[in-house]
């Protein structure tokens, strides 16, 4: 059970949040999709192998996970005993929520934060392993999701092979600027409005 709730609905955002992310971003998805393409070449699917080759498409999914962290507050946690952060006293018994979303986009460690822009992360050593704190939408310790291998990778090919098999267009009449990024409420954050997209099949073209 607790791979289906932590598994299934996490992974499926993610999915959504770097369409997202990309089709308003053109550029950051004309290089995704030529990095897959150039790589992979005409065998017609990306298979787990291949997934060492593409290093923008892993920028592209840290980039995802930066600004649209599927669980934004990680889970609840209590405190086992009296602490200080910082001049706050927090007790002990205390349900505490890390703000894990506002952290990815704090301006005193990030670079234009609002921005999806993938190369910040081509030539940086901040990892998605909990180690930076400025950055842990796997949260961070000894109760971090313990999924997050199997979680990058079925993420990573999934998108990949949307990426490598179809160009994205929006709905007719739908400008890049039309696409919000608005929220539903819930502790996994969904993208309030469906994202609609037309796929062209690139592999017949
Ligand atoms: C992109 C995919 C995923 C993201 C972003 C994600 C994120 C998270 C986060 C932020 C936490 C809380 C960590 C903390 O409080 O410090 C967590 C916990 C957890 N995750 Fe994931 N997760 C993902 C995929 C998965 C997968 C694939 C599984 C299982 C197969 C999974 C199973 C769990 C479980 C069981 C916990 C609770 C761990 C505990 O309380 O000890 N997650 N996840």
């Amino acid at each position: 059970m607790n791979i289906f709730v932590g598994g299934t609905d996490t992974s499926a955002a993610t999915i959504i949040w770097a369409m997202t992310g990309l089709i308003k971003t053109p550029n950051a998805m004309k290089k995704v999709q030529e990095e897959i393409r150039d790589q992979v070449g005409n065998k017609g699917r990306v298979d787990e192998d291949d997934l060492g080759k593409l290093p923008y498409l892993k920028a592209v999914l840290k980039e995802t996970l930066r600004l649209y962290p599927p669980t934004p507050l990680l889970l609840p946690r209590e405190t086992m005993k009296s602490c200080v952060i910082e001049g706050y006293e927090i007790q002990p018994k205390i349900i505490v929520y890390v703000n894990a979303w506002a952290i990815a986009r704090d301006a005193e460690y990030w670079e234009n934060p609002t921005e999806f822009w993938p190369e910040r992360f081509l030539n940086s050593s901040v990892d998605i392993k909990g180690q930076d704190f400025e950055f842990i939408p796997f949260g961070s310790g000894r109760r971090n999701c313990p999924g997050m291998s199997l979680g990058l990778a079925t993420v990573e090919l999934a998108l990949a092979n949307l990426l490598y098999s179809f160009d994205w267009e929006l709905a007719r009449g739908m400008k890049a600027e039309d696409i919000d990024t608005d929220v539903l409420p819930g502790i996994t954050m969904h993208k309030k409005n469906a994202l609609c997209l037309v796929p062209r099949n690139y592999l017949c073209t």
